[in-house]
């Protein structure tokens, strides 16, 4: 898993991994920065993590051509993104690409970007949610895997809204990783072309 923050997505991952029945390992984690607590998430349970910051390579292509090599090093059958800031780049989704999970807090293919909770909350939409994707090479443009809808209350600001969205994408993650591992990655949409396009 890559992470970015809190780890709330890496915690119910983890949660639900200590079941055998569940399906699902995570074999590492990885995150673009040091002294998070998604990464002491981790090694609370002892999984093994690692960290490249952009600023400590020549530049994005050899961070994300090292991010890539960290992954593969741990030769994950799925990768997913939970609260991990960074895009991808060609490095990485040659090596991962269709089998590479991100989470998006708002309904793709609206409010995609940095501020998918605020953005819903400002254009004053009465329902959002969360978004599991396949990640390709735009910015929250992959083919969908899963959404979970989430209502927005009059009284709600961005951190009581995103909370709510968290507590839904969250068993929609455990959900789909699991079935995931137990029933095979041919789950994953088979058209990995399948892009939103805008006009
Ligand atoms: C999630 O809502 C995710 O969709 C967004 O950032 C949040 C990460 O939360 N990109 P956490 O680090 O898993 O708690």
């Amino acid at each position: 898993m890559l992470v970015s923050g809190a780890g709330t997505n890496l915690a119910a991952l983890l949660d639900a991994c200590a079941d055998d029945a569940y399906g699902a390992r995570v074999v590492a984690v990885g995150a673009d920065r040091s002294g998070i607590a998604a990464l002491e998430r981790a090694e609370a349970a002892g999984v093994p993590t690692f960290v490249h910051r952009v600023r400590d390579h020549d530049d994005r292509a050899a961070w994300d051509a090292a991010m890539a090599d960290a992954v593969a090093a741990h030769e994950p059958d799925l990768v997913v993104s939970a609260g991990f800031m960074k895009l991808a780049g060609e490095a990485f989704l040659a090596r991962f690409g269709g089998r590479y999970l991100n989470t998006h807090p708002a309904l793709l293919p609206s409010f995609p970007g940095m501020h998918g909770v605020a953005d819903a909350l400002a254009h004053g939409v009465k329902v959002t949610g969360a978004t599991l994707f396949v990640v390709d090479a735009g910015v929250d443009t992959g083919p969908i895997v899963a959404q979970t809808a989430v209502p927005v209350l009059d009284d709600d600001d961005e951190s009581t809204l995103h909370a709510r969205i968290k507590a839904a994408e969250q068993v929609m993650l455990v959900d789909h990783v699991g079935r995931l591992a137990r029933e095979g990655l041919h789950l994953l949409p088979a058209r990995p072309d399948r892009k939103v396009t805008t006009a």
